[in-house]
């Protein structure tokens, strides 16, 4: 489960790696509506109705529906009384990324080790068991508000954690072939990244594996720089962002004031099919962010050949880049919350490990056009 690559980077091969995760285990968004969050995800983005916790299961709190595709796990939760935690996480942020689950193989190993290197404490080790069998649960802090829980599953056959049940439903949707979570980004504060660059070397045992700076990342107005992290096997990628001063708001910017703080940007999800993704996504009103039709005109002579049509990438808006290594295909839903903060990336791979850095310009450009909009930039 959630293998993406068997290839282990050189620069890990001399250093043992004390933090083995598996992969992205899900992710858990709090959302001031679990009910209609579910629905978005299901008929718009293709994801099937997994598990349920809420009034049904004895839990009086909170209401959480689980929704998966392939690897992809979404957990959205919602309290169902006022004056709460989640609440009051939804009230200072919107909705927003909440978890980061990694899978591991001893959650109380990975628990000690992150605490042992400096990291905060958010749930001590737990055991979880129903009878299908036990979970261990930990968990730490991150950026802001968001919390990274090692989940050790290896114990347990249930459909999803102890607590849940499972839920299936008559209105059936069809998958768009997304597969797994390739990266999580992060926006952080101006002059945080590095704090956070050395967090996850420090504490989580990742190694930097790009940086890109305001000469990259910069059109007449904005800037912003980034660094991304990945762990030892390379399933686990985040790219941490900071604003970089420009003549006018850049969209880290934007994200932290509309945030009211650091978070979770956007989630780029893998498919082996991109076209299809998007044509489906498309029909089903997901809105992509559109960069002129000019991209196109130069597309062949900056990346060479590849197996797509053009014309067809045209009409979607799908971008293109090329690395060392092959080439990535790319586009980005415009946010997909009250808030103007979290989108998603649909991302399939040729080859190409990096993230689109030729696309940063004309992609940014992009976004400032909806911030015009929004009078935020
Ligand atoms: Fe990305």
């Amino acid at each position: 489960m959630h293998k993406q690559t068997e290839e282990i980077p050189k620069i890990y091969q001399d250093t043992p790696d004390f933090m083995p995760i598996n992969g992205t285990d899900y992710l858990e968004l709090y959302v001031s509506n679990s009910k209609q969050a579910a629905h978005f995800y299901r008929s718009a983005m293709g994801f099937k109705p997994l598990a349920y916790s809420g009034l049904e299961t004895q839990n009086r709190e909170t209401e959480s529906y689980v929704v998966v595709q392939d690897k992809i796990r979404l957990v959205l939760t919602s309290p169902l009384k006022s004056g709460s935690v989640i609440g009051k996480h939804i009230d200072k942020h919107g909705d927003g990324v909440k978890v980061t689950a990694l899978w591991v193989d001893d959650a109380s190993y990975a628990y000690q080790e992150a605490i042992k290197r400096g990291a905060k404490s958010y749930m001590e080790p737990r055991v979880e068991e129903d009878e299908h069998g036990r979970v261990v649960r930990s968990g730490i802090h991150t950026y802001g508000e968001v919390v990274h829980i090692f989940v050790e599953r290896k114990d347990y056959g249930g459909i999803f954690l102890p607590g849940y049940k499972e839920w299936s439903s008559d209105y059936e949707t069809e998958d768009v072939g997304l597969k797994f979570v390739d990266h999580m980004v992060g926006n952080v504060e101006l002059g945080m990244m590095n704090e956070w660059v050395k967090f996850y070397e420090e504490v989580m045992g990742f190694k930097q594996i790009m940086s890109f700076d305001d000469k990259d990342i910069s059109t007449e107005y904005t800037a912003l720089m980034s660094k991304v992290m990945s762990n030892g096997n390379g399933r686990i990628k985040f790219p941490i962002n900071e604003p970089a001063a420009g003549l006018k708001k850049s969209q880290v910017d934007e994200y932290l004031e509309f945030y009211e703080g650091a978070g979770v940007q956007h989630i780029a999800v893998a498919t082996d099919d991109i076209i299809s993704t998007v044509t489906q996504l498309k029909q089903r009103g997901i809105d992509f962010l559109e960069v002129p039709d000019t991209y196109y005109d130069v597309l062949n002579e900056r990346v060479g050949p590849i197996d797509e049509d053009i014309e067809k990438l045209r009409k979607l808006k799908i971008l293109v880049d090329r690395d060392d290594e092959g080439y990535l295909l790319q586009i980005f839903t415009k946010t997909v919350q009250a808030r103007p903060t979290m989108f998603f990336e649909i991302i399939q791979r040729k080859g190409a490990t990096s993230f689109g850095k030729g696309n940063f310009k004309a992609l940014f450009e992009a976004l400032e056009r909806e911030q015009e909009l929004r009078g935020t930039l």
